[in-house]
Formats: structure tokens, C-alpha cells, sequence
């Protein structure tokens, strides 16, 4: 089947790459020519685990191609892909100018029947306004059908999330879009991925209630790590039983620093905007969002309590990504903490395995290192905020001694504490009990 694409993000492109594999001709276009250009060439713009060897692939089979002329990737197109950014405005609504730009080309270059397909993450009710510009800016004879497929891959595993999903969401209101539809992820409803068909307004909308109820989870849990710290008790261990229920499931319960990434704080922020506008106030969704910035700051007030001043005091932070399996640090935690750090007059030195080019362009102030011992070197405190691998795989015993005092304030729970405390360290876990060595040296 010919699909265009429009928009050439982490989920245009991931989608682009895979549906290619899966057997469709795929033509991708952006309004970022310099992107459109790397990709010609194979470069992916930025690290996703299999998107390289995919991309390479569908270039060389001919399956997948990219242009900066729209028109490449509408005309001729059974389906049309709008994935572009839906960025957060001041009010945290959702800004849905790129989905009409988008809507608006679409209009202009489609032929035949065609599918036009809201992939971005947009508020409910928005496919009958992308369904109006496309009335309005249609030029040719085109018969244009609008649909929803929101998405659901997490970036880190984008590619293992869009080839084995656990369910693709599709919302529509004909028997040929769903039909349509079941063509384009055929491969994969034959190895049995369940394809759930619904209204498009409640597929635009469940797309908002998955992302508020997993970011719940997080917050729920960041909030009973601070009970834990108060109490006694092991976040770890409680989130452990909590988990074994399948009626919570242990999924998104673990206990850190908190979110971040693109997608969850701006879709909650979206989601009480609609919300709201449309008469239900659900102020849960404000706490969550609350709870999120209540885990960075005590972390934040944690290192400042162990460290006394921080002027004068340098901070290592290992991770700098959002997330493990990426190089995307929008809304990093990590780099969130280093701000309130900075800001206090401490001296913060990062690294992380993929992210330290995007991390040095949001914080310029940072100070970089090239791997994680550079970093601890001479640190006053060491704080996990991403839970790559391999930081689990660190010679402790070499950080420890390069580091000015052996403090290590683990944002993600990665390190055994018994074992911290043998080697020496003041360990400090999120919702767990501080441990001391009786060996410490400062
Ligand atoms: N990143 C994720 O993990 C994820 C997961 C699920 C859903 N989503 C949603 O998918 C949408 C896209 O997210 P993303 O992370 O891929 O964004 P992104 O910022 O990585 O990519 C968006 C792309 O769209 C391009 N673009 C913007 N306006 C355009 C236009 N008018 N014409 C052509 N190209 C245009 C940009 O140049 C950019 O390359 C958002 O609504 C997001 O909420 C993201």
C-alpha cells in the first residue's frame, strides 16, 4: 500500500521505517529540510535503537523514501500519516498548528481515496476540525476519509513497541477506513495483535486517559517513596507486593526522580485543558503533575541537605536523557535538577551514553564528561537520574575513589544498598532507608 508521511520525528520516523519493513511504500516528508536531507543519505537524526539498520533497508530496497515536497508524499497515497509535534501553548493546551498546516497540504496534493490519519497526539474532538480544513483547502477531486491511530510506542524501544504492540487503536467511522486500516497492520494483526476499532472521538481521547493513568502510577508512587523515606519502609519492597496484584500490575511503579520526555507532561497539561473546556474539572490531573515536580525537588533538597552548601560543591549526574535507550533529554529530569543546582551555585558535571549533545544545547552551563568516571572524579555527590544498564555495571570501587566525598543519591533505585554501604558509600535511595558505612571516609 503507498502511505505518505508527514512528519519525520520519533514517531513518524519509527512508524516511516517500520511500515516500510512491513512491506509497504512509504515516502516521508518534513518541514525541516536539513532533516529530510540526512535521511536521503540514511543518517538517522537521532538514537533509536533499530531505526539505523531499518532505515538502511528500506533505502536500499526501495520501499522507503523521503521529500521535502509534500506533494511527493500525498499524491498517489492510500493513507496519509499526520505526525507532527503537538507542542504544549502557556495555557498547556495543545498547540494544533502544524496538524492544520499539515491537513492544509494534505488537501491541496491528495488523489483518489485517502486516508488521512491523526498519528500526533491531539485533543479529543480535533478530527472534526482537521476533517473542516480539509474540506475547505481541498483542490482536487480527492475523496478525503479521516481516521485515529494514536500511538503508543515509548522512545527507547520505539521500534520493538511498533512491531509487537500490544494493541493498535484505531477510530473511525466507515467500514472502509477501518478495512483500510487492518490492510496497513496486517502482518501484525496475523501474529495476533489485538486491533481495537472505536469511535474517533473516543480513540483521541483513550490516547489521553492511557498517558494520565500511567503518569497516575508514577506520581502515586513517587508519593508513597516519600511516606517510605518518613516511615521506614522500602519503596522497592512495598511496589514489590503492590506489583504482584495483577489488578495494579507492577508496570510504571517504580520510585524516582520523576517523569519527563515530551509526551507526558504536555498531554496531561493538554488533557485538563479539554477537560476543562469541556465543563468537568478532574483536578487529579494537576496533581500528578504536581507530585512529578514535588519528586525533582526533593531530590533536589535531599543532595542540598547531605551537601550543606553547594557553592563551592561539585555534583555528578549520571543520565541525562529522559529516559534509558535514547538521546532525547526534552523535559529531562536530569537536566531539570542540574537548573536547581546550578542555581544554588553548585558546579554540575553530567554524563550520559547518548544524550550529552542534546543536554549541552538546554543547559549550556552543564559541564560534560566522556564517560562516568570523569565525571565522579573529584565530585562531592553522584546522582543516578537515568537508569541506563550500564551504570548498574560501574567498578564502584573506582568511582569511590575518585570521588571528593563517596555520596551517592540514587535517583532511580539501580544499586543494592547493602552492597553501597560495603563498599563505603552514604547511600541515599528514593523511598528506601539511608545507609551509612561505618568505614566512611569523609
Ligand atoms: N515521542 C513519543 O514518544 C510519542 C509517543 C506517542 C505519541 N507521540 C505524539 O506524536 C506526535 C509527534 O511526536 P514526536 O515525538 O514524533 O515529535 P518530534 O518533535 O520528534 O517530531 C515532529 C516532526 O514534525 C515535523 N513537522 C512539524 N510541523 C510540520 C509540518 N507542518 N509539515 C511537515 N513536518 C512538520 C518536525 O519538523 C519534526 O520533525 C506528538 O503529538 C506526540 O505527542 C509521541
Amino acid at each position: 500500500m503507498r502511505v505518505g508521511i508527514i512528519g519525520t520525528g520519533h514517531v513518524g520516523l519509527v512508524s516511516a521505517v517500520c511500515l516500510a519493513s512491513l512491506g509497504h511504500r512509504v515516502v516521508a516528508t518534513d518541514d525541516d529540510d536539513a532533516k529530510i536531507a540526512m535521511l536521503k543519505e540514511g543518517g538517522a537524526p537521532f538514537f533509536e535503537e533499530g531505526v539505523s539498520d531499518l532505515l538502511a533497508d528500506g533505502l536500499d530496497g526501495g520501499a522507503l523514501s523521503f521529500s521535502t515536497d509534500p506533494a511527493d508524499a500525498i499524491s498517489g497515497a492510500r493513507i496519509v500519516l499526520i505526525s507532527v509535534g503537538t507542542p504544549p501553548r502557556v495555557t498547556g493546551e495543545a498547540n494544533l498548528i502544524a496538524v492544520e498546516r499539515a491537513a492544509r497540504t494534505v488537501a491541496q496534493h491528495a488523489t483518489g481515496r485517502c486516508l488521512v490519519v491523526e498519528k500526533s497526539t491531539v485533543p479529543t474532538g480535533s478530527a472534526g476540525r482537521l476533517r473542516q480544513t480539509l474540506a475547505r483547502e481541498k483542490l482536487g477531486s480527492a475523496e478525503l476519509q479521516v481516521a485515529s491511530n494514536p500511538e503508543f510506542l515509548r522512545e527507547g524501544e520505539a521500534v520493538q513497541d511498533f512491531m509487537n504492540p500490544d494493541r493498535i487503536l484505531v477510530g473511525a467511522d466507515s467500514e472502509w477506513a477501518f478495512a483500510t486500516m487492518r490492510e496497513l497492520y496486517a502482518p501484525l494483526i496475523e501474529r495476533g495483535v489485538p486491533f481495537i476499532e472505536t469511535s474517533i472521538v473516543s480513540a483521541e481521547l483513550a490516547k489521553h486517559a492511557c498517558d494520565a493513568f500511567l503518569a497516575l502510577k508514577v506520581s502515586f508512587v513517587n508519593a508513597l517513596a516519600r511516606v517510605c523515606e518518613r516511615s521506614g519502609a522500602d519503596v522497592v519492597d512495598v511496589t514489590k507486593v503492590m506489583g504482584a496484584d495483577p489488578r495494579i500490575g507492577g508496570a510504571y511503579l517504580r520510585a524516582g526522580i520523576g517523569y519527563g520526555g515530551s509526551c507526558f507532561s504536555k498531554d496531561l497539561h493538554a488533557f485538563e485543558r479539554m477537560t476543562s473546556q469541556l465543563g468537568y474539572d478532574f483536578p487529579l490531573l494537576n496533581e500528578i503533575s504536581r507530585l512529578n515536580e514535588e519528586a525533582l525537588q526533593s531530590t533536589f533538597e535531599k543532595i542540598k541537605d547531605l551537601l550543606w552548601n553547594l557553592a563551592d560543591k561539585t555534583v555528578a549526574l549520571l543520565g541525562l536523557a529522559y529516559k534509558p535507550g535514547t538521546d532525547d533529554a526534552r523535559f529531562a529530569p536530569g537536566l531539570n535538577l542540574a537548573r536547581l543546582l546550578l542555581d544554588e551555585g553548585a558546579t554540575v558535571v553530567g554524563y550520559d551514553p547518548r544524550a550529552t549533545a542534546s543536554a549541552k544545547v538546554a543547559v549550556p552551563s552543564l559541564l560534560l564528561s566522556g564517560d562516568p568516571y570523569a565525571a565522579a572524579n573529584g565530585a562531592h555527590c553522584l546522582v543516578i537520574c537515568t537508569e541506563w544498564d550500564e551504570f548498574a555495571d560501574l567498578d564502584l570501587d573506582r568511582i569511590m575513589h575518585a570521588m571528593a566525598y563517596p555520596i551517592v543519591v540514587d535517583g532511580r533505585n539501580i544499586f543494592d544498598p547493602n552492597r553501597m554501604t560495603s563498599l563505603g558509600f552514604s547511600y541515599h535511595g528514593t523511598g528506601r532507608a539511608t545507609t551509612e558505612s561505618a568505614s566512611r571516609r569523609s
